[in-house]
């Protein structure tokens, strides 16, 4: 995942290119000057808004860069606007119980190159096209644990987000036009967990944004719809009430490599040829299903690099038994309560009398020692 000390490190990345190009035009006693210049700037730079605590983090040759981390949780809903030192990287605004923000609170200076910034646990019910606007740096951006009912459309058009956290909201509707963004080339992660979404849509005249991890777990989708043509590599639809996997729910989806369908009480039925356009899909996650009885074999047709599919604690008693001929990539199958099967080499000089035949076999093993894999599946 994405982490902060990355994101200082790529802008350190920057600051030190800028550095040497700097080093490259002015060079010997220039350069002296410029660390100097820099070095009194951030000096002068120390000024922490009453409530806040600010933590700056030095860099480089002789300390020459800095970044800071400007901490005003838990002050109160007066914080804002809250100035802060033009080398803030990191302003964290959370537990504040702000009800609204907007661009004028969200600007000025330092905010402009503002990397990372928490607004979560208050109370925000929603924001506006333009909340963000200023924002033309911002690559982290979490309002989790707020009270947001619906993003409108160009929600984040400004900022190159690589992560946005809106778990733990009130959104229900989500229009896949929310994250159009204006530079569309970074990937980003979004997380839309425990939410009340029930349904997605997409307008198809919509430019596509660059979603590579979706994280959907807690709603209440009842299917899946609106995400064709996404690039996802990574989607999570547990704990929602879906009761049917339909065979053209992941069409378009072509970049997929983990997709988790787990804990869904009302899971009965996957359609054969549900993941039939999924060629990159390495890891399928069904467990704690408890009501999907059957799979048949055509379930897992198109599925040519699946390397691992769990049904730990499933309700699917056994597989059809040439499932593995559809899955040439398979390495581990976990199964039942707590069964692990993995597939191996066997070698065996029975058949061949100028060598050893080499056959691919489910080594199965529970908590108390090696099962039959023809006992389990
Ligand atoms: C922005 O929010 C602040 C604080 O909530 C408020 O005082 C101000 O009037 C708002 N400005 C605009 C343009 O809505
Ligand atoms: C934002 O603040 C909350 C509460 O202080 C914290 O739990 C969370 O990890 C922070 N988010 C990020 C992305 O740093
Ligand atoms: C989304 O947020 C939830 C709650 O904070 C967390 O448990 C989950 O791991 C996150 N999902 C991803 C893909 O990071």
């Amino acid at each position: 995942m994405y982490s902060r000390r990355g994101m200082v490190e790529t802008r350190l990345k920057n600051l030190r290119e800028r550095l040497i190009s700097l080093q490259g035009v002015t060079m010997g006693i220039c350069l002296w000057f410029s660390v100097l210049l820099l070095t009194s700037v951030v000096a002068a730079n120390k000024f922490c808004f009453p409530g806040c605590s600010c933590e700056v983090e030095t860099f480089g040759l002789f300390d020459s860069f800095s970044l800071t981390k400007v901490d005003c949780s838990g002050v109160g809903n007066h914080i804002v606007p809250v100035s802060i030192p033009l080398d803030t990287s990191y302003l964290d605004l959370s537990n504040n119980k702000l009800t609204s923000v907007n661009e004028s609170v969200l600007s000025g200076p330092g905010y402009t190159t503002l990397v990372n910034l928490n607004l979560s646990y208050n109370q925000l019910v929603k924001i506006s096209p333009t909340t963000f606007s200023k924002l033309r740096y911002l690559e982290s951006l979490d309002l989790s644990h707020n009270l947001l009912e619906e993003l409108p459309d160009h929600s984040f058009f400004y900022s190159p987000l690589v992560e946005l956290d809106l778990s733990f909201n009130r959104l229900q509707g989500i229009q896949i036009g929310a994250f159009t963004s204006k530079s569309n080339g970074k990937a980003i992660h979004i997380n839309l967990t425990n939410n009340l979404i029930n349904s997605i849509s997409r307008r198809p005249d919509d430019p596509v944004p660059n979603i590579q991890s979706l994280d959907l777990s807690g709603n209440q989708l009842r299917s899946v719809h609106g995400l064709q043509g996404i690039p996802l590599q990574y989607l999570n639809l547990d704990r929602n009430p879906i009761s049917t996997i339909e065979d053209h729910n992941f069409l378009g989806l072509k970049g997929l490599t983990h997709l988790s369908l787990s804990k869904m009480e009302n899971l009965r039925e996957i359609a054969p040829h549900s993941f039939k356009d999924l060629p990159a899909l390495q890891i399928l996650d069904f467990s704690n299903n408890q009501n999907l009885k059957t799979l048949s074999k055509d379930v897992f047709v198109g599925l040519s690099s699946l390397q691992e599919l769990n049904l730990l604690n499933s309700g699917v008693a056994s597989l059809p038994k040439d499932t593995l001929q559809h899955l040439p990539s398979m390495k581990s199958i976990t199964w039942g309560k707590n069964i692990h099967c993995v597939k191996t080499l066997k070698e065996s000089q029975f058949h061949l009398q100028n060598g050893v035949v080499r056959r691919e076999v489910l080594v199965c093993r529970d908590d108390r020692g090696a099962v039959s894999a023809q006992d389990v599946l």
